[in-house]
């Protein structure tokens, strides 16, 4: 079961969303439909392939059935996100039928952990394209174009788009995501996004803090900073001048966001337990605008399954870093991702998961089987040998455990005033508001004369729901 969080990285109700911005100055009369799966990075990546090709006179869809050119954005965590894509492939399969001058093509993490033999499995697809290689589209439409099929998946050590301004027209003007650096060197043994983003490497320093302020000049009023280890983010830039090198780490970049503008919210994903550190709590705690909010990643409560899932961190390591946290910024909600059924995980060392949930006490969590996937180093090291009705049982407990945590956080806010970002009308009414608070929890209350979405509020907060706080303004 995959959880909704507001966090947007793996939102459920955002998977398999088209990208649709206004047309450029240039327009060629062909149509782009474009739709992502996964997690924020490759939502954030459809934009910078759509400003790519909206420079050669793309204009994009919403209908993929009246597009020229189909591309899906795919993610390889676990066999069910490979199950869905290939699912929609064959809806795409009956629209090229019918107009077969369609290019299909699969770009993503999927497209780079199987390369061209996507092109022998799924006879449609025309164009397969890795995460480092978009720059490369508009030559291999041309190649599709003239009659051949293309393939493009290399991975590069130094491509960070860092000069493509991604177009958002499609998003509420308010929360955007901007990319700090890609690919991930940590080598969890149960994961692909190693295999399939390649080595890390960060983006220069100041195209992120230009990007957040012209993202803030045109009227966003959030950001969340993505990477797969944030904390690990480092960038050097060697000036010219008496050769003097200044190098950019995380707290630096985070504190560089923040002072753009106090009225700038700046959010983060994902946070290592190995490498987060004091200076970076400390830095949350000093701005008002840096949310207190971590996603800190736990996948397990144990030390002898987070040793074999090569997590380099320990149960106490993590609990330490907890109370880190708890001691530097007081009130500040942390999230996290857990796996339940890893390899020879046993029904004590699954206890400890849940022990740790109760330490925790988390405000929100995405929780997970363990799905074995190829390649990687658990599905060469270790049998997947908990029984899928097993890894379910546990699954079962984590989550329902997680619903009181996160309900027990939640009513926490109640009797308080939030301050509230509005993001727009509630999804069940239009004489409501909806936005969140710094912790990331959702918040509604009604709509009251001078205040619009883009603005703060400050709301009581009155009772909660499950997932929901609700209050007016004060
Ligand atoms: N970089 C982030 C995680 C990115 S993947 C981090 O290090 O925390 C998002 C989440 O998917 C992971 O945290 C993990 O909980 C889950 N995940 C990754 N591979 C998985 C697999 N093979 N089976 C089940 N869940 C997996
Ligand atoms: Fe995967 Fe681990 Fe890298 Fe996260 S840190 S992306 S879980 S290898
Ligand atoms: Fe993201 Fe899925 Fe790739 S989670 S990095 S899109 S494998």
């Amino acid at each position: 079961m995959e959880f909704l969080t507001p966090d947007k990285t793996h939102d459920e109700s955002r998977q398999g969303e088209a990208l649709v911005i206004e047309p450029g100055e240039k327009n060629n009369g062909r149509k782009l439909y474009i739709e992502s799966y996964g997690c924020a990075m490759n939502f954030s990546d459809s934009e910078i392939v759509a400003s790519i090709l909206a420079e050669k006179g793309f204009e994009t869809t919403g209908d993929f059935n009246n597009a020229d050119v189909i591309f899906i954005n795919t993610c390889s965590i676990r066999e069910n996100a490979e199950t869905r894509v290939r699912n929609r492939l064959k809806e795409f399969a009956y629209a090229k039928g019918k107009n077969p001058g369609m290019v299909v093509g699969v770009l993503g993490c999927m497209a780079e952990r199987l390369k061209s033999k996507f092109l022998e499995e799924e006879k449609l697809v025309d164009v397969v394209v890795g995460p480092d290689a978009y720059r490369d589209l508009p030559n291999l439409i041309d190649k599709v174009d003239g009659g051949q099929k293309a393939v493009n998946v290399l991975l590069s050590r130094e491509e960070t788009y860092a000069d493509i301004s991604p177009v958002r027209l499609n998003s509420n003007g308010i929360n955007a995501f901007v990319s700090i650096m890609r690919g991930c060197d940590n080598m969890c043994s149960f994961c692909v996004v190693p295999f399939t983003r390649g080595r890390e490497r960060s983006r220069d320093a100041y195209s992120v803090v230009a990007e957040c302020q012209d993202l803030f000049n045109k009227g966003y009023r959030e950001v969340t900073l993505l990477g797969q280890n944030v904390d690990s983010y480092k960038w050097s830039a060697t000036q010219l001048a008496e050769g003097a090198t200044e190098v950019v780490n995380f707290a630096n970049l985070l504190e560089m966001v923040a002072l753009v503008n106090p009225e700038l919210r700046v959010r983060f994903s994902t946070s290592h337990p190995k490498d987060i550190t004091d200076e970076v709590l400390h830095t949350i705690a000093k701005y008002d605008n840096i949310c207190n909010y971590i996603h800190l990643p736990v996948q397990s409560g144990n030390s002898r399954v987070l040793e074999i899932m090569n997590r380099t961190y320990d149960r106490e390591w993590y609990m330490e870093r907890v109370d880190a946290i708890r001691r530097i910024i007081p009130d500040c909600a942390i999230s996290t991702d857990i796996i339940t059924g890893f390899c020879t995980e046993t029904e004590d060392e699954h206890n400890e998961t849940l022990s740790m949930m109760d330490y925790v006490q988390y405000d929100y969590a995405y929780m997970f089987m363990y799905s074995e996937r190829p390649g990687t180093l658990a599905a060469k090291r270790y049998a997947d040998d908990i029984p899928e009705p097993i890894k379910a049982v546990r699954l079962n407990q984590v989550v329902a455990k997680q619903r009181e945590s996160s309900h027990y956080r939640l009513q926490q806010h109640v009797g308080r005033v939030d301050r509230v970002l509005i993001e727009g009308f509630s999804k069940k009414s239009d004489k409501d508001y909806c936005g969140r608070n710094d912790k990331n929890a959702m918040v509604v209350f009604p709509v009251q004369e001078g205040y619009k979405p883009g603005q703060y509020a400050n709301v009581l907060v009155e009772k909660c729901t499950s997932a929901t706080l609700i209050g007016r303004i004060v």
